[in-house]
């Protein structure tokens, strides 16, 4: 076909679906090439917050140097909802927000961050506020006059089957791409459907892939529901085939720094870690391409948090443009080997101790497919280790290490 009959075809087309003008086409990659990274209220306020609160925690996301690392993020999760108004908009709680959604998100953006908010595809959203069934249009609309980039849309109330999720998903997808705003499209079922099937092509930029994470090492109690960072990792490790830039698996927030802090993260024996066991954390979600959302207290970050959470080299390779997710290429009782490839034909290796006691390791890089001599430099010591074919050394009990890995041309 010529360009003139393309065109005409285009015409016909708006004229016979006009719809079709309004729905802009799911540029999931471009909305979020990377994952995503910020700050969100939840396991540190649950629904106790405002919009003082939020200020402060944005002005502190400047000062530690959060932002500057790349959590440009503030995610307001449940609890901001004051109903809807006689003309059944919603509306944010006045007590909590006086000024406003809108206010927030233009100080927020003013600091050069970014603002998410947060429903649910039922009547209530899970801690029991007003939710966006059947009025997906309109919230979109009202999220996008507000200025709002990020949505996390939860699935408590809704039914069990799949097809209710993909339908109520999409619906709301293709509501927020007619809003006129881009808008991060969060999908938050926990995995219980298998969304890494059909949550990207419901307009989903990432997915949560299990429960809610708890301030703990393991789940010893076998309780539903009650997963420490170890469970999630390990379901969330195989499904690296599914990630992809604008497609993420979403194993929920970062607990670094929380310390077994009362609060939703604290429930169901959230007991909380040591600074080892955090680290572990943000190596694994970074090697695994996760969303990194802090939920600590930014105001008061000790040494070992801000060391954690800033680590420059670690989140590198999480923000790594290939958008790879690592693959578990040793997985035993006690060994866990991660290798995610980044761009330049480098990649990040991460060691994790599953033991309980500290013991010692040796990996020859070719049992991970990767032949030949690496420069290794060790991100967590931030130095070059030398330039070898394996790596030897002393990994405690629930730590991980990660290398970055650089081909050395020749013999
Ligand atoms: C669910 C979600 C959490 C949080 C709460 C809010 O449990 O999985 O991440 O958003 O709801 O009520």
């Amino acid at each position: 076909m010529n360009r003139k009959s393309n065109l005409l075809l285009f015409i016909l087309c708006l004229v016979f679906f006009p719809g079709l003008a309004q729905v802009k086409p799911n540029n999931n990659s471009q909305l979020a090439p990377l994952p995503p990274m910020g700050w969100m209220t939840w396991n540190f306020f649950a629904d106790n917050i405002n919009e003082k609160d939020i200020r402060e925690m944005a002005d502190a996301m400047v000062a530690s140097g959060m932002v500057e690392a790349g959590y440009n993020y503030i995610f307001i999760d449940d609890g901001w909802q004051g109903g809807r108004d006689n003309r059944n908009n919603i509306i944010a709680d006045p007590a909590k927000f006086p000024s406003g959604i809108k206010a927030l998100a233009d100080y927020v953006h003013g600091k050069g961050m970014k603002l998410g908010i947060y429903s649910d595809a039922a009547q209530l959203t899970c801690a029991g506020y007003t939710a966006s069934l059947g009025f997906e249009e309109q919230d979109a609309k009202t999220f996008a006059s507000w200025d709002i980039d990020y949505l996390k849309y939860d699935y408590c109330g809704a039914p069990k089957d799949s097809a209710t999720a993909v339908a109520r998903y999409t619906k709301m997808s293709d509501a927020l791409r007619k809003s006129g705003r881009d808008i991060v499209f969060g999908i938050c079922e926990w995995g219980q459907r298998k969304p890494w099937h059909w949550a990207a092509e419901a307009g989903g930029q990432l997915w949560r892939t299990t429960y809610d994470v708890r301030d703990k090492w393991k789940n010893l109690s076998g309780q539903e529901n009650a997963e420490g960072i170890l469970d999630i990792f390990d379901v969330n490790a195989g499904l690296h085939a599914f990630a992809g830039p604008g497609r993420w698996n979403d194993p929920d927030m970062l607990v670094v720094g929380l310390y077994g802090r009362k609060g939703p993260s604290g429930d169901l024996g959230g007991i909380g870690m040591n600074d080892i066991e955090y680290q572990s954390q943000m190596s694994l979600w970074s090697m695994m391409a996760a969303p990194l959302v802090a939920t600590n207290d930014v105001r008061y970050m000790n040494a070992e948090t801000s060391r954690i959470l800033l680590n420059k080299e670690v989140i590198a390779v999480n923000q790594d443009a290939l958008g790879k997710q690592a693959e578990r290429k040793i997985n035993n009782a006690t060994w866990t080997v991660l290798v995610k490839p980044l761009q330049n034909d480098e990649y990040a290796i991460a060691i994790l101790n599953r033991g309980e006691t500290a013991r010692n390791y040796t990996i020859g890089f070719s049992e991970l497919g990767l032949d030949g001599k690496y420069e290794v430099r060790d991100l967590w010591a931030h130095k070059v280790l030398g330039k070898s074919q394996s790596w030897k050394g002393k990994v405690q009990s629930h730590e991980t290490k990660v290398f970055r890995l650089k081909k050395v041309k020749g013999k």
